[in-house]
């Protein structure tokens, strides 16, 4: 009985001791054989790096460094040699990435959306109460020449560019927590990777366009006596008083104009530098610049002092490219509010290029003046009888 008790168990344990017998050479044979197809492999002179490089460890023998120093070491972004040509590789632990992470998913992500939410809230506000402003003697019929054609084309390349990369963009900071809940993780994911081709690509474009609206209407947008009269008067949006006189650009456009040409430069800069990575250091430089005049920026963020290494280049360009694109979208939000539904009239100038003779007598005085002083063929249409 003993003995066929003992049999029964002996038979009980051999099937599973046979696949525990299997599944133990599999186990043993799978990283050889991983090994033998790893493509990855040290240079034949290449010497092994055991413990990061630097200065000599405590007690000037190696030997005498437990494992918890090295990992102290690493944690805190001790950078060892590799001998592969991405050096940055040798820095295990990068600790600021969590602190990148961290800003770049709470205040960054936050503050925002909040601030697009307020310009989009104030704009509501302003066109309850304000209304559209109107031409206030009516539209005359005829017509004036406001833009050329190609400075149509530049200006609408910048501007479609623009919202594109703002679309494009914004997805990057605000579609996991806003648009991944709605669409699902499925599509998502192949959606979020052909904007973020769009966003590379475009980017050209947008600079093209910032370059040839830069060089078409900077003689137009340098400040003037005109602008601090337009600025006192509040441009005449505020109130019912009548709209001071302005050349071509009144002083509110040349503040957008110069908030997008330098917002826009200020992305270019950095956005070319995320597109071509760890080959810039615009910060360490432009921190060290600002020192220089005593301007401490790290001091004043409580960020650590320059110099910056690759990888905290990027971190430091990607947060600004965000600040800086938002700042923008407000700016461009303001403008295409006042450049739509926020006035009568203003779209032509965009659209079919020439707007009519009383709005631009009432937004642009002294600009109708200069063109009837040099000719009279601004005029390219009569009232129809
Ligand atoms: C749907 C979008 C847009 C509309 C409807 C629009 C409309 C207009 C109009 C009507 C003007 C001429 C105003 C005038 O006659 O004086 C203008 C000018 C201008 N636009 Fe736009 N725009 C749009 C988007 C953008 C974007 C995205 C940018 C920049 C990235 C931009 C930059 C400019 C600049 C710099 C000027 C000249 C300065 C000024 O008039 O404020 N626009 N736009």
């Amino acid at each position: 009985m003993n003995n066929l008790r003992t049999r029964h168990a002996s038979q009980r344990y051999l099937l599973p001791g046979i696949v525990f017998a299997i599944l133990a050479l599999v186990g043993l044979c799978l990283p050889l054989q991983a090994n033998a197809q790893s493509t990855v492999r040290p240079p034949e002179n290449a010497t092994t790096n055991i413990a990061p490089a630097g200065p000599p460890l405590q007690g000037g023998v190696q030997g005498t460094q437990s494992d918890a120093e090295i990992w102290h070491d690493i944690r805190l972004g001790e950078t060892g040699a590799v001998s592969i040509p991405n050096k940055s590789a040798g820095q295990m632990i990068q600790s600021q990435g969590e602190d990148w992470r961290l800003y770049r998913n709470g205040p960054i992500h936050d503050y925002l959306g909040y601030a697009m939410l307020a310009t989009i809230v104030l704009l509501a506000v302003f066109f309850a109460i304000r209304g559209r402003i109107k031409v206030e003697h009516g539209m005359s019929g005829v017509k004036i020449k406001r833009f050329s054609t190609l400075e149509r084309m530049s200006h609408w390349l910048m501007a479609l560019s623009f919202i594109t990369l703002g679309i494009s963009g914004l997805n990057f900071t605000f579609g996991r927590s806003l648009v991944m809940p709605v669409i699902g993780k499925d599509l998502f994911g192949p959606t979020s990777g052909f904007l973020k081709a769009t966003h590379n690509y475009t980017a050209f474009a947008f600079m093209l366009g910032l370059i040839l609206a830069f060089v078409f209407w900077i003689a137009h947008n340098i400040p003037d006596r005109t602008d601090l009269n337009w600025l006192a008067k509040g441009g005449g949006l505020i109130g019912k008083s009548s709209h001071p006189p302005a050349k071509k650009f009144n002083a509110g456009q040349k503040i957008i104009f110069w908030g997008v040409m330098l917002f826009g430069l200020s992305l270019s800069v950095s956005g070319w530098a995320l597109l071509f990575p760890f080959e810039h250091h615009l910060f360490s430089s432009t921190f060290a610049l600002l020192g220089n005049i005593g301007i401490d920026v790290p001091a004043l963020l409580g960020l650590p002092q320059p110099p910056y290494s690759a990888i905290q280049e990027q971190q430091f360009n990607s947060a600004w490219h965000g600040i800086i694109s938002v700042a923008m979208i407000c700016l461009i939000l303001a403008h295409i509010y006042i450049g739509t539904i926020g006035m009568q009239g203003a779209y032509d100038a965009m659209g079919s290029g020439e707007v009519d003779l009383n709005w631009a007598r009432e937004h642009h005085s002294l600009w109708v003046d200069e063109v009837m002083a040099k000719k009279t063929d601004g005029i390219v249409a009569a009232p129809a009888e």
